[in-house]
């Protein structure tokens, strides 16, 4: 039987990636940044997913505002590094895993939870940014890759409650896969920030810690956050952290807290991460 083991979350900031890409980990702006994920990258090295399932959103990237899904899955053999305007990122392509990816868009369009499946798909920074601040820069990524694309560009994007749902319904349909892997949830985006209007550069010390201290014990009440609040609150750019309960609902009611990371700022962005795992 597959399983959801342990679940992870954080910021896609593309200037990370910029920076892993040209050797600026070490400058003093960002080494505190990468700091951060070093408890964790060993803690992955040390028990590595088969599959991870990353919940991230697109830039405007493989979707535009031509046609704009609200959940899709991934479902292809491979996914190419996305151009963004600079070339694509000088990183591995990303193998999918077909055959778990079919099953879980089955078994949560049977449990009607209704979403889009996409069999040919490039990924931009949203994917690649996290791949790479847990990953490093390996020849090939170590594990296989569904990309789970979530809409939080185009309003109406889907609420908290649904999010930390679908994660639910995710996690019943990976326990249903017969083949034994060992599958790790991400969710990505986030924490506070706008990047246009008059409030750019916004950033909510006070709401992020308090989304921080509560997505493990109590993800009922963060459910709750409408999106005029996510946007009052945490920017224009803030909604995505919707993804990340997606991540939550994935894992058990009870979780640990492994690893927390905040960082502000990164480019724009607050910088949040978690690794968590399932309480057994
Ligand atoms: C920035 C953050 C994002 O989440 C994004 O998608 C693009 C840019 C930034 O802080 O620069
Ligand atoms: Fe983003």
């Amino acid at each position: 039987m597959a399983r959801i083991y342990a679940g992870l979350t954080t910021s896609h900031v593309p200037a990370i990636g910029a920076a892993i890409d040209l050797g600026k980990t070490e400058q003093p702006y960002w080494r505190p940044v990468f700091e951060g994920y070093e408890f964790s990258k060993h803690w992955v090295s040390q028990q590595p997913p088969d599959v991870v399932t990353l919940v991230y959103n697109d830039h405007a990237s493989a979707f535009s505002l031509e046609m704009i899904p609200t959940f899709a899955l991934g479902c292809a053999e491979q996914f190419m590094p996305a151009d963004e305007g600079w070339g694509p990122r000088p990183v591995p392509v990303v193998q999918g895993h077909s055959e778990l990816a079919a099953h879980i868009a089955q078994a949560v369009i049977l449990d009607e939870f209704d979403l889009t499946i996409v069999n040919k798909m490039d990924v931009d920074h949203g994917l690649t940014v996290p791949l790479s601040l847990v990953f490093g820069q390996p020849p090939q990524w170590p594990c296989r890759v569904i990309p789970l694309a979530v809409n939080v560009v185009q309003y109406p994007p889907p609420t908290g409650r649904r999010c930390l749902n679908f994660g639910r319904a995710i996690a019943r349909a990976v326990e249903s896969y017969p083949e034994d892997l060992r599958v790790m949830i991400w969710g990505t985006g986030g924490m506070s920030h706008q990047l246009q209007g008059q409030r750019a550069g916004l950033i909510n010390q006070p709401f992020d810690n308090h989304f921080l201290d509560t997505i493990g014990p109590d993800p009922e009440a963060l459910a709750r956050i409408q999106h005029l609040e996510y946007l009052r609150e945490a920017g224009s750019e803030g909604i995505e952290l919707v993804m990340w309960l997606i991540m939550r609902g994935a894992l058990h009611e009870r979780v640990r807290v492994l690893h927390r990371f905040y960082h502000v700022p990164a480019s724009n962005t607050a910088v949040g991460h978690l690794l968590l795992d399932n309480q057994v």
